[in-house]
C-alpha cells in the first residue's frame, strides 16, 4: 500500500514545506555545517489518489532529495513504519538518486518516536556539534508522542509538524458528555499535559443542572482552533520561536491538520510565517 493522496490541502502542505526549504537552503549555502534531513512520516515516495482518477504526485522525500542549487542536504534520515512503504522508497532512491544512495538511509519498520530520540542524541553528541537538521515530521494521525519532540530541546533543529487538530484531537473529544478519562489521558499524553488539564482547556460546565441536579459539562465551540493555539503554546516550551499555524482543510472546508514549524532561530520562524500567511 502507497501513500494515498488526501486532496488539494496535500499540495499546500508540499508546496509550504518547498518553499521554507528554498529560503533555508539559501541562507546555508557556503556555511560551514553539514545539514540533515530527518522525516519521521517518510511515506513511499508517491502518493496516490484514491479515486477511480489515478492521479500520481511526488511525496516529500522526492521534492528533499531533488535539492540540488543553492547546496543540498547532506544525510537523509527516512523513517517509515511500514515495510512495503519503506521498501518503494528505498527503490526510488536506488534508481532515480543513484547518486544519493550512500547518504540516505531508509529505516523501515522503525517507529519515529523512537528514531527522534536516536536524533536528539546523535545532535547532542560530539560529532552532533557539526550539524543543522530540519525535522518532518507528517503522520496521519496522534502518532506523535509529546516526550519524543521534548527530546529535541536546545538542538540546532528546525521543525515542521503536522497536528492532526481535526482527524485525532477534536475527534477524541466528545460533544454529548465528557471524554471517558482514558481519552483524556491520550491527549494528555499527546499535548505532554495532565488529563485534567485537557479537560479545562476543552470544557466548561454547564450552570443549567440535568433534571437529576447534576452538574452538566460541555464541549467549547472552537475546540480545533483551541487545539491548534494550545500546541502552538506548547511548542513554545521545547523551540523559543513558533510560526503560526495554519489550518489545512479537505474539500468540505473542515480542517484535518494545523501545519507550524519551530525553531531556536527567530529568523527561521519569520520565514515560515511569511510563507504560512499567504496561504491563509
Ligand atoms: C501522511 S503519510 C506520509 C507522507 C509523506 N510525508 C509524503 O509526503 O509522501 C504517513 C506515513 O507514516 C507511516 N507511519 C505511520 N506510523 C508511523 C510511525 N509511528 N513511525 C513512522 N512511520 C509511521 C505510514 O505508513 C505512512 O506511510
Amino acid at each position: 500500500m502507497s501513500n494515498h493522496f488526501g486532496g488539494e490541502w496535500t499540495e499546500i502542505k508540499i508546496n509550504v514545506f518547498k518553499k521554507y526549504l528554498k529560503a533555508y537552503m539559501q541562507i546555508m549555502k557556503g556555511k560551514p555545517w553539514k545539514l540533515i534531513y530527518f522525516d519521521g512520516f517518510a511515506g513511499s515516495g508517491d502518493i496516490h489518489s484514491k479515486k477511480e482518477t489515478e492521479k500520481v504526485i511526488e511525496g516529500t522525500a522526492r521534492h528533499v532529495l531533488n535539492i540540488k542549487e543553492p547546496r543540498a542536504f547532506d544525510l537523509f534520515y527516512f523513517v517509515e513504519k511500514n515495510i512495503d512503504n519503506a521498501s518503494r522508497l528505498q527503490r526510488i532512491i536506488n534508481t532515480d538518486y543513484p547518486e544519493k544512495t550512500e547518504v540516505a538511509f531508509v529505516r523501515g519498520g522503525e517507529d519515529c518516536n523512537v528514531k527522534l530520540l536516536d536524533m536528539g542524541n546523535f545532535l547532542r553528541g560530539f560529532k552532533g556539534k557539526n550539524y543543522k537538521a530540519i525535522a518532518f515530521i507528517d503522520p496521519y494521525g496522534m502518532q506523535v508522542k509529546w516526550s519524543s519532540l521534548e527530546s529535541l530541546k536546545g538542538l540546532s533543529l528546525d521543525l515542521w509538524i503536522l497536528v492532526p487538530t481535526g482527524i485525532g484531537i477534536n475527534r477524541l473529544l466528545k460533544n454529548a458528555e465528557k471524554s471517558s478519562l482514558v481519552w483524556f489521558e491520550t491527549l494528555g499524553t499527546f499535548f505532554g499535559l495532565d488529563p485534567k488539564e485537557i479537560e479545562e482547556k476543552f470544557y466548561y460546565q454547564d450552570p443549567q443542572m440535568d433534571i437529576f441536579g447534576e452538574q452538566r459539562f460541555k464541549k467549547i465551540e472552537n475546540a480545533v482552533e483551541v487545539a491548534a493555539k494550545l500546541y502552538q503554546e506548547r511548542l513554545k516550551t521545547i523551540f523559543k520561536y513558533v510560526s503560526e499555524p495554519l489550518a489545512l482543510r479537505n474539500s468540505n472546508n473542515a480542517v484535518l491538520f494545523h501545519f507550524m514549524s519551530a525553531s531556536n532561530v527567530q529568523v527561521a520562524i519569520k520565514i515560515a510565517n511569511d510563507i504560512l500567511k499567504k496561504e491563509v
